[in-house]
This record gives structure tokens, C-alpha cells and sequence, in this order.
């Protein structure tokens, strides 16, 4: 309310107030205290009781995708990937049937897709995000890993959202990846051949090695991968013990955050402050890597410094770049023609206890064409510690239409960035008490 207050304010003694925005609140779309898995058939729920396999408290989802779909209507996906077993199935849609711990999932594809106990490389064993293209391709990397242990070789898969069948498996060569020590987490995909004149056939899909710290490329014409590193997809130590919602946790990860404008490929691992870029030129050009995956060092820049770290990102058409900071807790963006400092880091109204850690982060474009940045917050910092309480709302997934902000030139936001800079940082010192945190930490490596 204060921040919503302030920015009013601020926006009405602007002298060049042109700005409309109406300090649209989150939507909270979907929320659990725990996820709620649900089956097909009862043979199904059987299959997973009887394998152990259903032990709803172990799960966190930590993706959201949507699919706005002309004929099958507007589908909602969540990724529950396998940490621990327990997990009956890694990729699921949300149904609108409610139980009281929240909305019921059902499996995607279907449940025989989901290869529990990781014996079938065929089926899908734990995924921890997805990307849908504007072809109504759902573009998944399985990691192959359940509970420390590398069953199958991570894969790629693409699943056509208009037959929810797959239409193309690409397996990782073990050049590629380290047995355990890589987890392919991040995909964004970008479609040179977009609809309505090309049909898909030409996407290069970008993935995020949080844990051996490297980038991934995929082109779909070569049908081939290779791999890109560079010290800046490592984890800062300086930057390892995260504080969120007042409780402290390490989390040493690399390569977290992926984004792209059509140019650079911008990104962040989670255990820093910082904003990196690439041009998409120098990393789509795999004979530079064949040789040496830390090729044109000097190629990898620097282009940001938050006022602190963030986990998922996403950037929208205008290529204004969002993510959630975790301390104070604020859904921010960058504008693309400023440059990215804290200072011109633009606060998007948002009540902080929806978006304690932000895991996923998506922009998609809705019916109407309007883009929406759609989110998965998870508290990842009580389960890091072990203080989830299932009595409470623990998971969400948000949606905010982007219309009212993200056209909002640069002389605008000046304007507003000056007059706010300092009304702002007072409110953020009248709410916040982070400096009262306790000391008491743990650790964790999940991502
Ligand atoms: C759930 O409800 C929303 C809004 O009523 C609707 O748009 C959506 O298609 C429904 N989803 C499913 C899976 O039925
Ligand atoms: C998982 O393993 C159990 C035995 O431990 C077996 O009965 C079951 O068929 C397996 N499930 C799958 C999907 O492979
Ligand atoms: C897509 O278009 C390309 C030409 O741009 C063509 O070679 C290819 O066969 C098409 N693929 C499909 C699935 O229609
Ligand atoms: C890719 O890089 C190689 C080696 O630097 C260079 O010779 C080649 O021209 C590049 N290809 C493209 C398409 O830019
Ligand atoms: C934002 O501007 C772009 C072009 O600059 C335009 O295509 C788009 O429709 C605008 N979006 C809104 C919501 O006004």
C-alpha cells in the first residue's frame, strides 16, 4: 500500500505525467499450501502409490508455462521436478478442480509419459522448466536425475501443444554434460522462422548448466548441441547466502537466468548481483566452440548490477527485462534503453508475500494479444531451511498484464525515476526490516 502510495504520488506531481498506469495488482491464478497430484485413473494413482511415488510434501513447483491455445483453450503447465523421489509426475497442467490444498494437476502428456523411478529414458524423469514457442511447441529438457543420480542422459524434447504429442527427441551427447554434476535447468527458445510466413522449423533453444556452470546451444536444423563456458555463468561467493523474507540460506548456483531481445542473450547466474550478455551471433556460430567451449572470452560483457540478486527473469517484446529481487523483495524491470543499474531498476507494484522466490518466469502473449508476465513463486527459502508449513499458501502462480507498463517510454520513466529515487528508498526503510534478520542458516544446492 505505501509503495502503491508513493508511486501515485510521485506520478501526480510529475510535471510530464503521461504515464497511465493504473498500479494493477498481481493476479494470483493458482495457489497450494501443498501441489495436489491427480490422476486419469485410479489404475494410474495406484501405479504410484505402489512405487512409492506419492508423497505430495516433497514437491515444489518451480515453472510456469501457458498455453493459449485457439481450440483446447487456455492451459496452464507447472513443473514439479524430482529433487527426491515421491514425485508421480514432473510435468503436469493445473485443472480448475479444487481440493483443499489447492488446484489438482494432471499429468502431461499423460502419466505413462512420466518414467517414475527413472528405468525408461524413453519417458520424461525430471524437468525443471519448459519454453512454448509461437508455435504451439512445448519445449522441455529433462535432466535424466532424480535424487543425486544421473538415470538417463538429459534430453530435449518437443512436444506439439495441438496433438500434446512428441514431435522431436534430441539426447545429449555426453560431451555435452557431466553425469550428476551438470543439471540442465533454463530453456528459452528463439524461432527464426515464426509463423504466419515460417513454420518453426528453424529454433535455436538456449539452456542454463546451473551446476558444471556452463550455456547450452540447440539448433534445431543441425539438429546438434554444443556447449559454451565462460567465468561469468560461476556463482560469486560473495554473493552464496542469500537473505529472503528474513531468513538467511546459501545457494552456491551458476547460470540461473536467461533472456533475449533478438540480439544478446542476457543472463545471470543466481549467486550474484550482476547482469552478463552475449551476442547471440558469437554463440550461435558452434565452430567457434568445437574446439575450446571457453572460446572469445572477451565476448561475454557485463552489462548489470542489481540492488540485489534474483533467480527467473524474462523479457518482453519491447525488451523491457523483468525479475524479482530477493531482498527487499521487489518485481522490477530494466527498460532497454537505459542502463542497467539499480537506480533505474522501476518497481512494479507487488505484494511481496506473493513473490517470495521467484523460481519461473514467463511473458506470453494472451488472446487479445496483450503480453503477460506470468510467475512461480515457491518460498524456496523456508524449504532450503526446512520451515515450510503446510497450513500456509506456499506456491503460486501469478499473472500481471503488461499493457499499462511496458510501453512506457524512457523520457517517462526519467521523470518518474527522478522524483521517486528518494520517496522510494524511504518507503523501502519504513517496510522493510531486513536488517533485523535472524542469524541462523542452512545450505542447500537446489535450483
Ligand atoms: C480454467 O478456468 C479458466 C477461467 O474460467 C479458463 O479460461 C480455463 O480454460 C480453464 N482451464 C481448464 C483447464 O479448464
Ligand atoms: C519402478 O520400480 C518398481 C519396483 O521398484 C516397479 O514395480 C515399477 O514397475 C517401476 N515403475 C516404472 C514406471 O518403471
Ligand atoms: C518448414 O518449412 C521449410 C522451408 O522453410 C521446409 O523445408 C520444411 O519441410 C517445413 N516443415 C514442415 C514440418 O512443414
Ligand atoms: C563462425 O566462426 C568461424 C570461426 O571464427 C568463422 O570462420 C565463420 O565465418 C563464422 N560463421 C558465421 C556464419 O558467422
Ligand atoms: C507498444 O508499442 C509497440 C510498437 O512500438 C506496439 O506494437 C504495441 O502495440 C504497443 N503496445 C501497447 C500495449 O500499446
Amino acid at each position: 500500500m505505501w509503495r502503491a502510495f508513493f508511486v501515485t504520488l510521485i506520478l501526480a506531481l510529475t510535471p510530464h505525467t503521461i504515464l497511465s498506469v493504473e498500479l494493477r495488482d498481481l493476479e494470483t491464478v493458482y495457489e497450494w499450501k501443498q501441489m495436489v497430484y491427480g490422476f486419469a485413473t485410479e489404475e494410474d494413482r495406484q501405479d504410484a502409490i505402489d512405487n512409492d511415488n506419492l508423497v505430495p510434501e516433497n514437491a515444489t513447483p518451480i515453472d510456469v508455462a501457458v498455453d493459449y491455445h485457439s481450440e483446447k483453450g487456455t492451459r496452464v503447465f507447472t513443473t514439479t521436478p524430482r529433487f527426491t523421489g515421491g514425485i508421480p509426475y514432473t510435468l503436469a497442467v493445473v485443472t480448475n478442480k479444487t481440493e483443499d490444498n489447492g488446484p489438482v494437476l494432471l499429468p502431461y502428456p499423460d502419466y505413462s509419459w512420466h518414467n517414475s523411478n527413472g528405468s525408461n529414458c524413453d519417458k520424461i524423469t525430471s524437468v525443471y522448466r519448459v519454453a512454448i514457442t509461437e508455435c504451439n511447441q512445448m519445449i522441455l529438457v529433462d535432466t535424466g536425475v532424480i535424487d543425486e543420480i544421473q538415470h538417463c542422459p538429459p534430453q530435449l524434447l518437443v512436444i506439439d501443444l495441438n496433438t500434446d504429442t512428441l514431435s522431436h527427441r534430441y539426447v545429449f551427447d555426453p560431451s555435452i554434460y557431466i553425469d550428476v554434476a551438470s543439471r540442465f535447468i533454463t530453456p528459452i527458445a528463439i524461432v527464426n522462422d515464426p509463423p504466419p510466413t515460417g513454420n518453426c522449423s528453424k529454433v535455436q533453444v538456449y539452456m542454463a548448466d546451473v551446476l558444471y556452470h556452463g550455456l547450452v546451444v540447440y539448433n534445431s536444423e543441425l539438429d546438434t548441441a554444443w556447449r559454451i563456458e565462460n567465468r561469468f555463468m560461476y556463482p560469486d561467493p560473495d554473493y552464496g547466502l542469500l537473505s529472503i523474507a528474513d531468513e538467511k540460506f546459501f545457494l552456491m548456483d551458476g547460470l540461473f537466468g536467461l533472456a533475449s531481445d533478438g540480439e544478446q542473450l542476457y543472463f545471470h547466474p543466481l549467486s550474484t548481483i550482476y547482469e552478463y550478455a552475449v551476442p547471440l551471433s558469437v554463440i550461435n556460430n558452434r565452430t567457434i566452440f568445437e574446439e575450446d567451449v571457453e572460446a572469445v572470452p572477451l565476448a561475454f560483457r557485463r552489462v548489470g548490477e542489481r540492488s540485489s540478486s534474483c533467480a527467473a527473469q524474462a523479457m518482453d517484446s519491447q525488451n523491457n527485462l523483468y525479475f524479482v529481487t530477493f531482498n527487499p523483495i521487489k518485481l522490477t524491470r530494466w527498460s532497454p534503453k537505459k542502463p542497467y543499474t539499480p537506480e533505474n531498476e522501476l518497481d512494479i507494484p507487488a505484494d511481496p508475500q506473493l513473490i517470495e522466490f521467484v523460481s519461473g518466469m514467463k511473458v506470453h502473449k494472451n488472446k487479445a494479444g496483450i503480453e503477460e508476465l506470468w510467475m512461480t513463486s515457491n518460498r524456496f527459502q523456508q524449504i532450503a531451511r526446512g520451515t515450510l508449513d503446510f497450513s500456509e499458501v506456499n506456491f503460486r502462480l501469478l499473472r500481471r498484464p503488461l499493457d499499462d507498463i511496458q510501453n512506457q517510454s524512457t523520457s517517462d520513466e526519467s521523470q518518474s525515476d527522478s522524483g521517486s529515487s528518494s520517496d522510494e528508498s524511504q518507503s523501502d526503510s519504513v517496510s522493510s526490516s531486513d536488517e533485523s534478520q535472524s542469524e541462523s542458516e542452512s545450505s542447500s544446492d537446489e535450483s
